[in-house]
């Protein structure tokens, strides 16, 4: 199974945003993931579709959007109008979430759930139909650099079984690093997100091939 891997935008130097994902993009990134916060979902806030806009035009890879916010409703016009290629919606904080990823579809993107770490694995299936990626928070969300919770690894097993034949890009968002990708990955994993496990470095190639690296050997390093 082939390894996608999205740094997270959250750890880079937000005074040269332009040149950081140039950066990550010739050290090749898979995608983009833009972290969005409204500082009512999750204690922190960072920016917003009109920032996400102004990134699009200087991003060669596909940007993927996480919307920590408490009524993602409202932003998915402008982020498609933005060119994100998918976007995840929190289960906790949809009301509707059928309809918000019917939604999502319909501007002809990807739909994805985030799930936080205490929430259950059953909510999705009542949606598995509308849903192209769901991405497993692997720490509670809101700020890089914390520490991996290890039982993600066994809800993305779950997770992989509850999916069966279906084609099922499972994310995972938090803490991961060179030491955890290998087991992520052989747990049923397709896409890892890493902000601090790639901007933290000045070496954003040599990041990217070590956390490659680790996620094809499968295990713990
Ligand atoms: C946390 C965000 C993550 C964060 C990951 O709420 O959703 O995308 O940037 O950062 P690291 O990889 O440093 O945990
Ligand atoms: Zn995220």
């Amino acid at each position: 199974m082939t390894i996608r891997l999205a740094p997270s935008l959250l750890s880079a130097d937000f005074s040269r945003l332009a040149d950081e994902i140039e950066d990550v993009a010739q050290a090749g990134a898979d995608s983009l993931h833009l972290d969005l916060m409204d500082g009512h979902f999750v204690p922190n806030l960072t920016f917003g579709p009109l920032v996400v806009a102004s990134l699009a035009g200087k991003c060669p890879i596909p940007l993927d959007a996480h919307l920590m916010v408490t009524d993602p409703d409202a932003l998915l016009n402008d982020l498609a109008a933005a060119h994100v290629a998918r976007i995840a919606v929190h289960v906790e904080a949809c009301t509707h979430l059928q309809r918000t990823l019917q939604t999502i579809r319909d501007a002809g993107l990807e739909s994805g759930v985030a799930i936080n770490p205490a929430t259950p694995l059953g909510v999705l299936e009542e949606v598995f139909d509308w849903v192209d990626f769901v991405l497993i928070m692997s720490v509670n969300p809101g700020f890089g650099g914390q520490k991996f919770l290890p039982q993600s690894v066994d809800k993305i097993c779950r997770l992989r079984a509850m999916a069966g034949d279906r084609t099922l890009d499972i994310s995972v968002d938090g803490g991961v690093d060179h030491s955890n990708a290998g087991l992520l990955a052989a747990a049923g994993a397709t896409t890892l997100i890493a902000g601090s496990a790639v901007f933290g470095f000045d070496d954003r190639a040599a990041a990217l091939a070590r956390l490659r690296a680790a996620a094809a050997d499968g295990g713990p390093r």
